[in-house]
């Protein structure tokens, strides 16, 4: 009889979570805490960011983009939102052990696809997992709840509903295998800043309501239908902040998109594309007209989870 050797734990951890966009973004009025209400539908989609964590003395902190992105606004000090996430998690758990993080990313920073919420989820999920924590699901949701609106929905990825201020989360039904064209913004935009135009253009705003018939077109995976209903109440403020980027939707609309739309905060534009090879059409269409960084991308695609172990 041959005994059973524990094998060690790993030392480092790769954890990839996902861009993600709003297939609604309904937006309400301001509230008491600043944050305002949503009803917003997410999807995660085929960009991502990977986290690797390692066991260290000391806390440090790297990014690095192996696609040429710029990476300039990425803060390295401890407003970093993984750095925060990290805190967290060893808060919650009475852990008293640092970690070395290193960011490779891929989602365009400040671009309305929820880049930092990625890198908080996926540093959650890997350092549960090197801490050897088994934090139950419900406690990484309510942690990433503290960390940003968007920070649940990324550690849950595939199609979900957003509302509360957009951390309240909850997987819907998509029969669908979407395929979005990315056009990057060279320059970022800053969320609160559309949120505060919002605030300004738009008065009147009510509460507002997840769209059943937006539900339906994902459940039965009518593509027509979600053409028709995506929406996002930040589109108008967004564009009213740079208005250079309807030149943008108007070139993806004019070689085939079934729609386009900004995606978040922007400036992001997504393309709904009919399938791969119209994609490729329109991601050729935005190149001809000098609009450089533009990507393919499937959704919806999984939430945080691990890819390399050492
Ligand atoms: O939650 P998160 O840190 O991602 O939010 C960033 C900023 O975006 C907030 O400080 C707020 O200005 C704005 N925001 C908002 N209402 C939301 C989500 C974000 O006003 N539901």
């Amino acid at each position: 009889m041959s005994a059973v050797v524990p094998l060690p734990a790993p030392e480092a951890i790769t954890v990839r979570a996902a861009a993600k966009i709003n297939l609604q973004l309904g937006v309400g009025p301001i509230r008491p805490d600043g944050f305002h209400p949503l009803a917003t539908v997410y999807q995660a989609i085929g960009l991502y960011d990977d986290v690797t964590v390692g066991s260290a003395e000391d806390w440090s902190l790297t990014i690095t983009s192996h696609d040429a992105l710029d990476i300039g606004g990425v803060p390295t000090d401890d407003s970093n939102i993984a750095l925060k996430a990290a805190h967290a998690l060893a808060t919650h758990s009475g852990v008293d052990r640092a970690a070395s993080i290193l960011i490779n990313k891929t989602i365009p920073v400040a671009g309305g696809l929820a880049g930092g919420s990625a890198n908080a989820a996926a540093t959650l999920v890997a350092l549960d997992r090197l801490w050897d924590l088994n934090t139950p699901d419900e406690d990484l949701l309510k942690i990433a709840a503290t960390l940003g609106s968007d920070v649940p929905f990324a550690l849950i990825g595939g199609t979900a509903i957003g509302t509360g201020r957009g951390e309240l989360v909850e997987p819907v039904a998509d029969n669908g295998s979407w395929w979005w064209v990315v056009a990057e913004s060279e320059v970022g935009l800053s969320t609160p800043r559309v949120y505060t135009e919002f605030d300004q253009l738009v008065q009147d705003a009510s509460d507002p309501q997840i769209d059943r018939n937006l539900l339906a077109s994902l459940a039965s995976g009518d593509i027509e239908a979600l053409a028709s209903r995506l929406s996002n109440d930040l589109q108008r403020p967004a564009l009213h902040l740079r208005p250079d980027l309807r030149e943008v939707l108007d070139v993806g609309d004019g070689h085939g998109a079934l729609r386009s739309l900004i995606s978040g905060s922007g400036p992001t534009c997504l393309f709904l594309c009919a399938d791969h090879a119209s994609a490729l059409a329109v991601r050729q269409g935005l190149h001809a007209e000098g609009i450089e960084r533009v990507q393919v991308a499937p959704g919806p695609v999984a939430g945080a989870h691990v890819v390399d172990y050492a």
